[in-house]
């Protein structure tokens, strides 16, 4: 099968499109028939970054990268009842650890994996894995609910277009900030304010905010712990490890200030399945691109400005 391998960290010319061998399925695991992945700022820091490929996929080379995948189920472990041969299925595989998804065919734990909703697209499948996911596990760790007043940095990009959505699904008061090219987009996923991160200073939302997505760190998460009502949450995604600074200040203001990393959940899957099922969740697609073109899918996330997520078709 065709596979991308990654020798060590570099370049985008450090991932080597190559034939190798199929994965051999375990008892607990399906082999899926990749039809799109999608790729997060995490493929982009681990294929970069040999502290980040260390920390993730420890000194294993060479590696696949990847994660996020859509595809078909076309053999299924014999400890496995989930899925049948022909189904077609989503998830995030093995995240934080080896997902092997820049490949053909990927072996997924079934319990890792969700059945696409008949009535979207595997692109749109592929989308709503690892960011969507993150956005779900963080809303759920800040306990958001009705009523609740949240602002979602980085509103536009891959977590931030599913955390509006999901936020407004479980009856918050959403404000979100991007930059103005994508205001229109973030008050079309529902959010109710948008703030112009670049022309006014977040701050001007408010400083009751009972849940705060910080999506950017550094400045970014110190003032929104400003911001954050007493007992309310600030989680922070872009790294597990919060300045000494900010957790103290979070403290002394009464904030609870979590780091999230997500995790692979057939579950959670399932819960997205349900939402995009109804409508009531959207993936939006920036652009797709072939699976010979991974590395200017990889350049074009990393120059930013992602309107959605990033999808990459077999
Ligand atoms: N901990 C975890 O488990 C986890 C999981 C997923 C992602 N992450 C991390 O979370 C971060 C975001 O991931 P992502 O997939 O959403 O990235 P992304 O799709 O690349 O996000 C880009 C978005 O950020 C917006 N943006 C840029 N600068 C901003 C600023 N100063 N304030 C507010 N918004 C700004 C951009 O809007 P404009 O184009 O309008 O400027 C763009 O829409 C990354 O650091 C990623 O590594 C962590």
């Amino acid at each position: 099968m065709k596979a991308y391998i990654l020798n060590e960290a570099g370049g985008v010319d450090h991932l080597n499109l190559t034939e190798i061998e199929k994965p051999v399925i375990k008892e607990n695991e399906v082999l899926v028939s990749v039809k799109t992945i999608a790729i997060n700022p995490v493929d982009v820091k681990s294929r970069a970054s040999e502290g980040t490929l260390s920390w993730l996929l420890a000194q294993k080379r060479p590696v696949i990268l990847g994660w996020d995948i859509a595809g078909e189920v076309v053999e299924t472990g014999a400890g496995t009842s989930a899925f049948n041969v022909g189904d077609k299925v989503f998830g995030m595989v093995n995240f934080p650890g080896q997902g092997n998804a820049y490949a053909e065919y990927v072996a997924v734990p079934a319990d890792q994996l969700a059945l696409i909703p008949q009535n979207i697209s595997f692109e749109e499948a592929a989308g709503a894995t690892l960011a969507a996911l993150t956005a779900l596990q963080s809303l759920r760790a800040g306990k958001v609910k009705k009523g609740d007043k949240v602002l979602i940095h980085g509103a536009s990009g891959g977590v931030g277009h599913y955390a509006v959505q999901l936020a407004k699904w479980l009856g918050a008061y959403v404000v979100g900030t991007s930059s103005e090219g994508n205001k229109d987009f973030v008050l079309e996923l529902g959010a109710d304010e948008h703030v112009d991160y670049a022309a006014a200073r977040f701050e001007s939302a408010g400083d009751d905010f009972d849940f705060i997505l910080d999506s950017k760190a550094g400045e970014t998460l110190s003032r929104s712990l400003k911001i954050t009502k007493k007992g309310g949450t600030v989680v922070s995604i872009p790294s597990s490890n919060l300045p000494e600074g900010d957790r103290k200040a979070a403290e002394e203001l009464g904030i609870h200030l979590i780091p999230v990393l997500v995790s692979s959940s057939g579950e959670d899957m399932n819960v997205l399945a349900g939402l995009l099922t109804s409508g009531k969740l959207k993936t939006h697609i920036h652009q797709v691109f072939k699976f010979e073109e991974l590395r200017d899918a990889h350049t074009s996330l990393e120059l930013g400005k992602i309107r959605g997520k990033i999808v990459i078709g077999l």
